[in-house]
């Protein structure tokens, strides 16, 4: 159990590095093995779904190592296409692995994967496009079992630019037969990130950050190097903090582009946003206005990644904000927790109602999920007093060592391991 304690009240202030992207790093993991390519990573955060990524590898038959921010990754002696469940478990991503499997090896055995709970999370279209790949699936007993003798390329149209079906298409198409395209992609940065991976490996594919990505042949080389890129979600929770504090702070390393709509909020509540190419200050006033309407919706909308965070941040700002959360069902479990707080927040639906308060109050949480957690350390930020956030792992799922970075920021915060 991950203990946080935090005494809010201090303004984040001064300059900070943004983390490599956990939500890049993972697919192009998965996708090292499509070839026996030797790869390096640079830039890949610490942290516990990476380290599953890479015992996944390992459990394959690859040579997988973090150094740092470095990985590297040998996949020439890949032996097995089943993944056991204890290791599918630890995180959604593994399920980007089938895809990569049946390019490589024509078979795959997995169970369904786990990650946040944050409401059904389906793998249906995952399942219909390996299908039309030529993949025969069958599913028993939350057993996934995968064979391919030979893919082709297909026309696949997602009825939902899913993220994970678009990369596991992606990466089982790397391998088939003829071209594929896929129409109706998710259009996220990770997936242009995805995109540059697979073409440093030799495959030909094109238009990825538009709806439609055409997967051609593939000449594969002997190694490839690769730099994740920032974690927009990572510097969006940092900039709510700083938001949330009354605070001002630059985040260097960062692309402004891939979280335009979390600034674009930050500066409607009235904070100041200076961006340059590769960094981002936000310097907040002492009391944020309410910002109207946010909706999440899939990239280039407002992340549902990101509305917990968000939600943090005008929790003392003046006026009534709404949120619609239109990707998960089951995205506001943290509300009771920030209630606790003594935030007035009222959930129905997908639509969160928030209330301002003058003034938040310590207290003790539980993390119920990676950005709901995050959620409270930034309000925790913000309230009175001591609080406590106890954590099951969360949040270290995808912030690496967060609580120094907040504290060279000025916050008050320990993490008890
Ligand atoms: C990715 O999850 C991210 N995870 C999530 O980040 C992120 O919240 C999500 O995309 C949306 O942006 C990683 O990249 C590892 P989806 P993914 O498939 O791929 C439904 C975080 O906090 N759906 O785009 O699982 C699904 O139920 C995490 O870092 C189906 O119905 O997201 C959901 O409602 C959490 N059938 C919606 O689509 C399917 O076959 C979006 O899911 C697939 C998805």
């Amino acid at each position: 159990m991950d203990i946080w304690h935090l005494r809010g009240g201090n303004r984040l202030e001064g300059a900070c590095f943004v983390q490599g992207s956990k939500n890049a790093s993972l697919p192009i993991i998965a996708a090292s093995i499509i070839s026996p390519a030797r790869s390096e990573l640079l830039n890949v955060p610490q942290l516990r779904d990476v380290d599953a990524a890479l015992r996944i590898l390992r459990h394959l038959g690859c040579t997988a190592e973090q150094w740092g921010s470095d990985v590297y990754i040998d996949s020439a002696g890949l032996c097995r296409s089943a993944i056991p469940h204890s290791l599918m478990v630890e995180m959604r991503s593994s399920v980007i692995f089938m895809g990569a499997l049946i390019a490589r090896c024509g078979s795959a055995r997995l169970s369904l994967p786990g990650g946040c709970q944050l409401g059904k999370r389906p793998i249906d279209l995952h399942l219909a496009a390996l299908r039309q790949l030529g993949a025969e699936i069958d599913e028993a007993g939350g057993e996934i079992n995968c064979q391919a003798q030979e893919l082709h390329g297909a026309d696949i149209t997602l009825p939902f630019p899913s993220v994970g079906a678009t990369e596991n298409i992606m990466l089982a198409a790397a391998r088939a037969k003829g071209d594929t395209v896929i129409r109706g992609a998710a259009r996220e940065p990770e997936i242009i990130a995805l995109q540059e991976y697979l073409r440093a490996m030799g495959l030909n594919v094109t238009g990825a950050g538009s709806g439609t990505i055409c997967i051609g042949t593939f000449k594969p080389e002997k190694a490839v190097s690769h730099r994740i890129i920032p974690d927009r979600i990572v510097a969006s929770t940092i900039a709510c903090a700083a938001a949330a504090t009354g605070g001002n702070v630059e985040m260097r390393g960062v692309d402004p582009s891939h979280f335009s709509t979390v600034l674009h909020f930050l500066k409607l509540a009235g904070c100041d946003i200076m961006n340059s190419k590769r960094s981002v200050r936000v310097r907040a006033p002492g009391k944020l206005s309410a910002v109207g309407e946010v909706s999440t919706e899939p990239y280039p909308g407002f992340p549902t990644d990101a509305q917990p965070v968000l939600m943090a941040a005008l929790l003392k700002a003046e006026g009534r904000t709404v949120i619609t959360e239109n990707i998960f069902e089951n995205r506001y479990r943290q509300v009771p927790e920030l209630q606790r707080l003594g935030a007035d927040i009222a959930v129905s639906g997908r639509r969160a109602e928030i209330w301002g308060v003058d003034c938040l109050h310590g207290s003790a949480l539980t993390a119920t999920d990676l950005r709901g957690g995050a959620a409270m350390l930034v309000a925790a930020l913000a309230a009175r007093g001591e609080s406590t956030v106890f954590d099951d792992g969360h949040i270290t799922r995808g912030y690496e060592r967060f609580d120094m970075r907040l504290r060279s920021l000025g916050a008050d915060i320990y993490l008890e391991c």
